[in-house]
């Protein structure tokens, strides 16, 4: 149990909002910012199609230490671990794809448009370009300088349960829809085994595998991801259309087929349950919701961010 004091200074430091973003803010000043990144992403999607699911996960990430301020793209230096080199860096990749479309960004509009910026609009393209919704993106953050490998731990962990998720989204301004809704991001991606070891191996005193899981889903998750793995890029893709941004993690979800325990606690409360359902039985009421929510979490600000970094891995 956190001290209280402790959960209103955290619920402070992000406050959603705190920096008035704009969807027009860069139309004076940069108005091809947008075509240019979303070229950009389009291109190199179409050579790596894990490329949206890692700059969805990217924006999440930096969003979620700090505000949305640019600090996961840092590198690290020799002072210092930066969060990319944190214990869940696991997979986080494709930052390439940010230095692509900050060039060219910056050979159009040089030192206007923020690295936190191009990675926000990076991500709603990801999503969109993956047959997803799309939406104006709010805009105007500044970067942070700051980039800590150890502040990784503030990120939810995959064993998390129903409680842990509701706090730590509380804590940053959002609330049991948003969690919900943004969980649906797992319609993307990859998980390598270590996320969701806890599940199929050793679960509890009583169950080795989770039962929550369904049977044959758990038999092959355990199939490619034995006791003693030795495979580091051994893994599961978070839905059986990994490439598509649609309502089918949801689906497999209520069908006890799901990759963590923190996308089975959604079935834990009654609230949370609900939506699950709700966003199941329609693509559109999670469209719907899961804009809104990024909106929301893309807006979570420290008020840390000061410049415009030239290049996203270093400061200024
Ligand atoms: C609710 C709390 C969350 C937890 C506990 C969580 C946990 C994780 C974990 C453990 C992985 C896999 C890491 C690995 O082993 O490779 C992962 C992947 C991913 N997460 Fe989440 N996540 C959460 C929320 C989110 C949100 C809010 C988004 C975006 C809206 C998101 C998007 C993704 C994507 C797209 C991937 C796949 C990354 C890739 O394939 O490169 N997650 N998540
Ligand atoms: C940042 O780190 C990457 C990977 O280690 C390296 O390739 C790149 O040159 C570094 N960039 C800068 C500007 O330090
Ligand atoms: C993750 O961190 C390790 C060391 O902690 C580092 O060697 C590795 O390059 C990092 N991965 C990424 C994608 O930055
Ligand atoms: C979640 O886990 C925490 C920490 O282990 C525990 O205190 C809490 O009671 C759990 N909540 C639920 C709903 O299981």
């Amino acid at each position: 149990m956190l001290p209280l004091v402790f959960v209103v200074v955290l619920s402070w430091v992000f406050s959603p909002f705190a920096a008035a973003l704009s969807s027009d803010y860069y139309d004076h000043t940069c108005p091809k910012a947008e075509s240019i990144i979303t070229k950009v992403v389009k291109k190199a999607m179409m050579n790596d199609k894990t490329v949206p699911a890692a700059l969805l996960r990217m924006h999440f990430h930096d969003c979620f230490i700090r505000g949305c301020d640019g600090s996961v793209l840092l590198n690290s230096t020799a002072m210092n671990a930066a969060e990319k080199d944190g214990p869940p860096n696991i997979s986080l990749h494709a930052f390439y794809v940010i230095d692509l479309a900050k060039k060219e960004v910056e050979s159009q509009c040089p030192g206007v448009v923020s690295c936190a910026d191009t990675l926000a609009l990076a991500a709603r393209d990801a999503v969109a370009l993956s047959g997803g919704p799309s939406w104006n993106v709010p805009k105007g953050r500044k970067d942070g300088g700051i980039s800590k490998a150890g502040e990784t731990r503030q990120l939810p962990a995959p064993t998390f349960n129903i409680s842990q998720l509701q706090q730590s989204f509380f804590q940053r301004g959002l609330a049991l829809e948003d969690l919900v809704a943004l969980s649906g991001g797992h319609t993307l991606g990859f998980s390598h085994c270590s996320s969701f070891q806890n599940r199929i191996h050793n679960f509890g005193t009583a169950h080795d595998v989770d039962p929550s899981l369904q049977p044959s889903f758990a038999a092959s998750l355990r199939n490619v991801c034995p006791m003693h793995n030795k495979v580091r890029s051994a893994g599961a893709t978070l839905d059986s259309s990994a490439t598509a941004f649609d309502n089918i993690y949801f689906k497999l979800l209520v069908l006890g087929k799901s990759i963590f325990s923190s996308d089975e606690a959604l079935l834990t409360a009654t609230t949370t349950k609900t939506l699950v359902s709700k966003f199941a039985n329609s693509q559109e009421e999670f469209y719907t919701a899961f804009v809104k929510s990024m909106i929301k979490m893309s807006s979570i600000s420290s008020g840390g961010g000061q410049e415009i970094r030239l290049n996203c891995r270093v400061v200024n």
